[in-house]
């Protein structure tokens, strides 16, 4: 089974196994998605807002309930792309945070200019 995600704002789409972390699936199709930590919930990076599938991610877990805490414009449908794997077979619509996004760019310069 696979689930399709569309990142925003960079308007990049992929396919992926159920299970697949979002973090993941930017990194497979070049969404900018900051991932300072490396994905092991020690930082808030790779927080996105999830406009689609939210009720069919992979649970949120104290941990990154914690990290979230200290994020940026935090909303109802945060979550942190490293801890929220994809369960179903079915579109998933992700925006990038701010925050992330500005981590990515910090992370790597070189890909400025293709904001
Ligand atoms: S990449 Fe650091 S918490 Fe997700």
């Amino acid at each position: 089974m696979s689930a399709r995600i569309r990142f925003e704002p960079d308007g990049v789409e992929v396919e992926v196994p159920v299970g697949t972390n979002i973090r993941a699936a930017a990194e497979q199709c070049g969404a900018h998605l900051g991932s300072a930590c490396g994905g092991v919930c020690a930082c808030s990076t790779c927080h996105v807002y999830v406009k689609e599938g939210l009720d069919d991610l992979s649970p949120m877990e104290l941990g990154e309930e914690d990290r979230l805490d200290g994020a940026f414009d935090v909303r109802p449908n945060s979550r942190l792309g490293c801890q929220s794997q994809v369960l179903k077979d079915r579109l998933y619509i992700v925006e990038v945070s701010r925050e992330s996004r500005d981590a990515f760019f910090d992370e790597h310069p070189e890909l400025r200019g293709h904001r």
